[in-house]
């Protein structure tokens, strides 16, 4: 008897949100395949896992309105976006296809902001840029900013590896230190990245500032001769 009241029941509670089978079909299956085998138009999705699913889907960069074509700035991507629950039904449909990868991560923002800062900078400031502004990585591609990831997408990030991005598993960061970036990177969005920014990056921001200085400097050379030429003759 349950059995057969409960897809009513859930059909109820779930409202006008239409099946994860179903919004695979219309939005998803053109360029993945019916079986997410992967088309012409788009790669396999078995086994890429459910942190990869839920980044590309709750940052919008899925679907995709055109083949080949991720809409990587996140302005342009706005209205893309599939609503939350139509996204929630969409992984529970394709948990099972994309097993094997890596799973949805847990996270909350951890405290430790020095152990997270020192994490960002050895991992991810040489692409992201010190304050998470982004940049310029290789000839073709760029690190977009992180001003507004959500700490569930700055883990599904470091977990699914995007794109050029590395992946980063439980070996290269416990749970306890995902939890601590992920904070981290909330408190650059916040302005307030605690002490010390490190100065060491090879990143855009540095060799931007030292053009800067070097302007300056040649700025303050020119009006100090200047200086004591008009002052050489006055006096
Ligand atoms: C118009 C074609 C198209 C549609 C529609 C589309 N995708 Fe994609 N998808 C792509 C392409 C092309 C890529 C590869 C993008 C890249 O590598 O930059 C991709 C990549 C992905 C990835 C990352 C795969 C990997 O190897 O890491 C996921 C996950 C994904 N799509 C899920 C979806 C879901 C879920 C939907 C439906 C809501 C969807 N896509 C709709 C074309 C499409
Ligand atoms: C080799 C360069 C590189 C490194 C290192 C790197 N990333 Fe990324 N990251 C990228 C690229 C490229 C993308 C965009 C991927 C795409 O759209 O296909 C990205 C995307 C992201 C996004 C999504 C941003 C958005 O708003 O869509 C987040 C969050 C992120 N990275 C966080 C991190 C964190 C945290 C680390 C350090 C653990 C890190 N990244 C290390 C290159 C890198």
């Amino acid at each position: 008897m349950l059995i057969f009241a409960l897809p009513v029941l859930l059909a109820a509670v779930l409202g006008a949100t239409p099946s994860g089978a179903e919004l695979y079909a219309q939005k998803c299956a053109s360029c993945h395949g019916a079986q997410q085998w992967g088309s012409p138009d788009g790669p396999s999705l078995r086994r890429v896992g459910l942190a990869d699913v839920d980044f590309y889907l709750s940052t919008g960069r899925m679907p995709a309105a055109v083949p080949w074509i991720e809409v990587e700035h996140r302005d342009e991507r706005a209205g893309q976006q599939l609503p939350l629950a139509q996204i929630r039904a969409l992984e529970a449909y394709l948990a099972p296809v994309v097993a094997g990868g890596p799973a949805l991560p847990q996270v909350v923002a951890g405290r430790n902001a020095d152990r997270g800062r020192e994490l960002y900078a050895v991992n991810c400031q040489q692409c992201h840029g010190v304050g998470g502004t982004g940049g310029s990585i290789g000839r073709a591609d760029w690190a977009p900013a992180l001003h507004a990831a959500t700490i569930e997408e700055v883990a599904d990030a470091v977990r699914a590896g995007p794109g050029e991005m590395p992946r980063f598993g439980e070996q290269q960061f416990s749970q306890s230190e995902l939890d601590d970036l992920a904070g981290y990177v909330l408190l650059m969005q916040s302005g307030q990245p605690g002490s010390g920014i490190p100065s060491s990056s090879t990143g855009p921001v540095p060799e931007g500032a030292l053009g800067y200085l070097a302007i300056v400097v040649l700025i303050a050379f020119v009006f100090g001769f200047w200086r004591r030429e008009s002052g050489g003759r006055s006096g």
